[in-house]
């Protein structure tokens, strides 16, 4: 019998109407458009406004266009897994929101920690249940609205991200393409260089916490920059050197989008030429969980069945990896 593959059979996207421009950070923070343009390569970003909205609110535009594309109902979803850094709540999972506000009925969820990377950590995960037989429809969400744990006066960080959302329909192929292979990797002794100090079971919220201003992103920028540019470039070429492919061989690279020069470093040590790369930093930002799957999202209409493209990503925890996959369909 064939191998079966979990293959993306459709994307969806969402990002918020209101755009953020580098001129309105000016405003608020010590920063200028060429500081931020050339550090990051970022022009502007999408904030996610309106009293009690959330990360799923986000994630329910980005199903229902997958649900419409490829006109399946609620109840046709068995699993939602989604990535997100900002979880609606601290508990129940987002997972469990979406499915509800969604009515998929039929489905269970859970959601995946693992920072920038976590869509990746999520798509290798929901592929081993397409993979096991058991399960034929999954959805995999990745997005965050990392405006609500922004210090907005924190020029270091709070120029950096963007809020946004993506997600990915999983079906079984038995004809070779799908997700082929994925190196996953994580360092817990990174987790001092990019985190939320308070808020956790080790510092619970409390009116120090919040006058201390501990419930925002802490990141020491240049050590996070240096991991990120070795592992994220060093697994991308692990992983296409596993497979045996050649730069010539890969169609696309899809790099998580947190600053322009740790792409330029990745696709460089991949020697793939600019035009095979994803990137859409310059308008949305680095929406951690989102940045994956919202290029696949603007890509979809350029990918062909066949294709081979490998994902790549880095983020806190410290955590990092890179997928390969084999595009299974023409749009
Ligand atoms: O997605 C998860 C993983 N995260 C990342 O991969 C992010 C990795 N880090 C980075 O992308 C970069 O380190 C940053 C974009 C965060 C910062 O860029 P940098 O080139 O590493 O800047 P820096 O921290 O070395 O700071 C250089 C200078 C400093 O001034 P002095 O000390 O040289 O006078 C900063 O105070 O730039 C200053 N600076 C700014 N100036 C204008 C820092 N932020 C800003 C700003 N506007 N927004």
């Amino acid at each position: 019998m064939q191998k079966i593959h979990a293959a993306i059979t459709a994307v969806g996207g969402y990002v918020p109407d209101y755009v953020m421009t580098n001129a309105e950070m000016e405003t608020m923070v010590d920063t200028s458009d060429e500081w931020i343009q050339s550090r990051t390569g970022i022009k502007e970003r999408r904030i996610l406004k309106g009293e009690g909205k959330g990360t799923s609110d986000m994630a329910v535009e980005a199903v229902k266009q997958i649900l419409e594309k490829k006109n399946l109902k609620p109840t046709d979803i068995e699993l939602l897994i989604c990535a997100t850094t900002t979880p609606d709540f601290v508990f129940p999972a987002t997972a469990n929101v979406i499915t509800d506000k969604l009515g998929m009925t039929n489905a269970f969820g859970y959601d995946v920690s693992a920072a920038c990377s976590g869509f990746l950590f999520a798509l290798t995960t929901a592929s081993q249940f397409i993979e096991s037989g058991r399960y034929k429809k999954i959805i995999v969400v990745g997005g965050d609205k990392m405006s609500s744990i922004l210090n907005y006066d924190d020029r270091t960080t709070c120029i950096i991200f963007g809020d946004g959302c993506g997600a990915v329909l999983l079906e079984p192929d038995t004809e070779g393409y799908g997700v082929i292979d994925s190196i996953l990797r994580s360092d817990g002794n990174g987790r001092q260089y990019l985190y939320q100090k308070a808020g956790g079971s080790v510092k619970p919220a409390s009116m120090e916490t919040v006058m201390n201003k501990e419930h925002y992103v802490y990141q020491e920028g240049q050590t996070v920059f240096k991991f990120a540019v070795k592992n994220m470039a060093e697994v991308a070429a692990e992983v296409m050197e596993r497979n045996q492919l050649t730069a010539s061989d890969v169609a696309w690279l899809v790099p998580h989008q947190a600053n322009k020069r740790i792409i330029t470093a990745t696709y460089e040590r991949m020697g793939l030429a600019p035009e095979k790369v994803m990137i859409n930093i310059d308008r949305y930002g680095n929406t951690t969980n989102g940045t994956l799957p919202l290029c696949l999202w603007e890509w979809e209409k350029q990918l062909h069945k066949g294709d081979n493209i490998i994902l790549a990503a880095f983020g806190g925890g410290f955590t990092w990896g890179a997928t390969y996959i084999k595009w299974a369909y023409d749009s």
